[in-house]
């Protein structure tokens, strides 16, 4: 579905990250975790491409109280102004149209049953987790969902208090130990994963390549699930520019596959990580 809309509001969530949000009423298309949207940044033709961001929360007044009046919705995205059309996006003012496509891509594979859920979340990678950590509860024991967030440091470390409502464990680590413990979210994944037998446990992750390629290797080395939200270059974001093709294995051999149409998410085996 294509639209524009007014935004609700384009707030700072920490220094140079964002939260941008516009109306999403119930009866459009249902979103799901790990989907994303096209948004144009500025008006007019330059820049052309839209920009990718993936779904942070959706929902009524239960999840954004700031919605003024029963019966409203809205969708909300988290982003980092990190070049030319994200630093457009960021100077976008409450009342400002947005026009966007969406949403698109696949979404994450919620399994049957599983006693220990992890999401593995660094940066902006947290957008496309929360969610899924409110479908994975309404399934799960609260107990079970484990959201495990990694950054640089504390300023790396977003939103957390859009989490604790959930009631879910949350773990934070930061390199530089200015939040939670010192070190790396993969090491907080590895010792948890060696606590738990390996058919109970599924893990999901979201963030820059290095640290989802590790998450993977530590998944596969236990034989545990692992969905990964992968990122890269998109011109449309629904199959027709052929410009975001990824490598995937398939029955063993390499395969070209569009990420915006045959993902974002893929199984982590599925994925070719070249050098990460
Ligand atoms: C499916 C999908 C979902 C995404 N969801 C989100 C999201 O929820 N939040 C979000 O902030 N971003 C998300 N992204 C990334 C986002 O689309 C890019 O950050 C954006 O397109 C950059 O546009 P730009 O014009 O600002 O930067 P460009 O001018 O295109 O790039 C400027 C510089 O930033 C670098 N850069 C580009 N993307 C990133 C990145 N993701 N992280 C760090 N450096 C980068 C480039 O290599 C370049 O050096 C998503 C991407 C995809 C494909
Ligand atoms: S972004 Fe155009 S085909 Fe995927």
């Amino acid at each position: 579905m294509q639209q524009s809309s007014k935004i609700l509001w384009n707030t700072e969530a920490s220094p140079n990250y964002y939260k941008i949000a516009f109306p999403y009423p119930e009866n459009y298309p249902a979103i799901g975790s790990g989907q994303f949207f096209m948004v144009r940044v500025a008006e007019g033709s330059d820049p052309l491409l839209r920009r990718a961001l993936a779904v942070y929360r959706v929902g009524g007044v239960d999840v954004f109280p700031e919605l003024k009046g029963p019966g409203l919705s809205a969708v909300e995205f988290l982003y980092r102004a990190v070049g030319r059309g994200t630093g457009f996006l960021a100077k976008k003012r409450e009342g400002d149209s947005l026009d966007w496509v969406g949403p698109l891509g696949n979404s994450y594979t919620l399994p049957k049953e599983g006693a220990h859920h992890y999401l593995v979340a660094g940066g902006t990678g947290l957008s496309s987790l929360y969610v899924l950590a409110k479908e994975l509860i309404k399934i799960f024991p609260v107990s079970s969902v484990h959201l495990m967030v990694g950054g640089r440091s504390q300023k790396d470390i977003l939103c957390l208090p859009d989490f604790e409502p959930l009631g879910i464990q949350i773990s934070v680590t930061t390199e530089d130990g200015t939040k939670g413990a010192r070190g790396r979210v993969t090491d907080v994944l590895e010792s948890a994963l060696r606590t738990v037998p390996s058919d109970s446990a599924h893990v999901y992750t979201a963030g820059p390549i290095p640290m989802m390629a590790k998450v993977a290797s530590i998944s596969k080395e236990r034989k545990i699930a692992c969905q990964v939200s992968l990122e890269g270059p998109m011109g449309c974001g629904f199959g027709i520019c052929l410009g975001c093709s990824v490598e995937i294995f398939e029955k063993g051999e390499r395969k070209y596959r569009l990420l915006c149409k045959h993902g974002p998410i893929f199984n982590s085996e599925e994925v070719y990580w070249g050098e990460a």
